[in-house]
């Protein structure tokens, strides 16, 4: 006889075709054919119903639960839960009951816990025992009884994956922003650098942190000026400066000589000059300033660039001395009957190629006499034809340049004035000598 195989419990029924397949080996099986009588653990033989029963372990052992958990039953085998636990019990449900798995032991613990040493329901750390779902972008926190998937700082969840925040789309950063995984930094302009806040950017100093200005640095926003001191320009290169050669620049610097220096230039003259503001050249009146060294028997006679010590005395025979510079021819004198009667020295000084013609002298008669003509000429001195004499009127006449003349030179003319009165029939000649020093520039 076998048992239909919709009245047993599974395990018994499995246990049964174990033994049809084997067939009828065993004597015992022969002997005792309808004694179907052993059942898995948890499971009894009811010889009324002729089914192994669910042993109510709950009632059969003694504190099957310990301490504050209650006993519940179970098929093939019992669990302990909290007393508050709430048992939903299918036990008179109408299907099959649930497959008994036959050597493990069940869970007694609430769904993300598990029993301990003292067998009290501890929280299993899914993160730490693999035992979660969370994405490799995505980071795991354990929490009672179950635990969490989330995104890292700067990972924003979108879909099922955790993608970095462009924090950079926002606007955080005052110049460049620069995205980076989880998180951003802001960057500055050359010239500037990031703020406290590490967003917004303030201008450096650049002059304060040893910008290579060689002269002159100027801090501005967001970058620095070089500048040169006066007398230097900038290179090229922005940095350093270089001598400017003012005197390359303009031959009007300087009347005579321009000498360039680091920075500057200056004007030298010649000798006997002096500067005079900065840029001109003025005689030295060496007599005026004491500078010469005439003798007291001579006369300091000052021209452009020196001066010259003339004797006092220049009166010679049959002349005699009247005044510092006049000497008389006396008419007692039969050697003077066909001189001048006087001799008066008189000293210019001009300067080189004047523009021509140039009136350079004025002669004047010193004593006029009523009705009497005045006639001036050059008597000695102009052999080449240097001057000549433009009379103004009866008693002055101008002694003109005529060509322009280059020093150093020097003329020694004599300026004859005849005074002559037809009434009187009176006819008298006196000389003015003048020497002429044309000094070697046109300064
Ligand atoms: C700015 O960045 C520096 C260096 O990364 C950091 O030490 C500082 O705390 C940041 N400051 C602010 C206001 O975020
Ligand atoms: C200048 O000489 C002329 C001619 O001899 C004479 O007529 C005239 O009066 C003189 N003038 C003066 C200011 O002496």
């Amino acid at each position: 006889m076998l048992p239909c195989a919709s009245c047993l419990p599974g395990s018994l029924l499995l246990w049964a075709l174990l033994l049809l397949l084997s067939g009828p080996a065993s004597p015992q099986d022969s002997e005792e054919p309808d004694s179907y009588t052993e059942c898995t653990d948890g499971y009894e033989w009811d010889p009324d119903s002729q089914h192994c029963r669910d042993v109510n372990e709950c009632l059969t052992i003694p504190e099957a639960c310990k301490g504050e958990m209650k006993c519940i039953n179970h098929y093939g085998g019992y669990l302990c839960l909290p007393r508050s636990a709430a048992v939903i019990n299918d036990l008179h449900g109408e299907g099959p009951p649930p497959p008994v798995p036959p050597a493990q032991h069940p869970n007694p613990c609430p769904p993300g816990y598990e029993p301990d040493d003292q067998e009290s329901c501890v929280d299993v750390d899914e993160c730490a025992q693999a035992l979660h779902d969370c994405r490799p972008s995505q980071d795991c926190h354990n929490l009672p009884g179950s635990y969490q998937c989330t995104c890292p700082d700067g990972y924003r969840k979108i879909g099922p994956e955790c993608v970095d925040i462009d924090e950079c789309r926002y606007r955080y950063c005052q110049h460049r922003c620069v995205n980076l995984p989880g998180s951003f930094r802001c960057q500055c302009e050359p010239g500037f650098q990031l703020g406290p806040n590490n967003r917004s950017c303030v201008d450096v100093n650049e002059c304060d942190m040893g910008a290579p200005c060689e002269q002159r640095c100027f801090n501005s926003y967001g970058t620095f000026l070089c500048r040169c001191h006066q007398g230097y320009e900038l290179h090229r290169d922005g940095f350093s400066c270089s001598d400017i050669d003012e005197c390359s620049y303009s031959s009007y610097l300087c009347q005579y000589r321009c000498v360039n220096e680091p920075g500057r230039f200056s004007c030298h003259c010649p000798q006997g000059y002096q500067l005079l503001a900065t840029r001109l050249c003025q005689d030295i009146d060496e007599c005026e300033s004491g500078a010469h060294q005439c003798s007291e028997a001579q006369t300091c006679v000052n021209f452009h660039g020196g001066y010259r010590c003339v004797d006092t005395n220049r009166c010679v025979e049959p002349y005699v001395q009247v005044s510092d510079n006049r000497c008389l021819c006396p008419a007692s004198n039969p050697l003077c009957r066909e001189q001048p009667s006087s001799i008066v020295h008189r000293y210019m000084t001009i300067t080189s190629e004047r523009s021509v013609p140039a009136d350079v002298f004025q002669i004047q008669a010193t004593s006029v006499y009523p009705g009497a003509y005045n006639a001036f000429q050059i008597r000695a001195g102009n052999s080449q034809g240097d001057f000549y004499i433009r009379q103004i009127n009866n008693v002055s006449a101008m002694l003109v340049l005529a060509r322009p003349v280059t020093g150093p030179r020097e003329y020694v003319l004599d300026l004859e004035m005849v005074t002559m009165n037809s009434l009187m029939s009176y006819r008298a000649s006196s000389v003015l000598r003048l020497t002429v020093f044309v000094g070697a520039y046109t300064f």
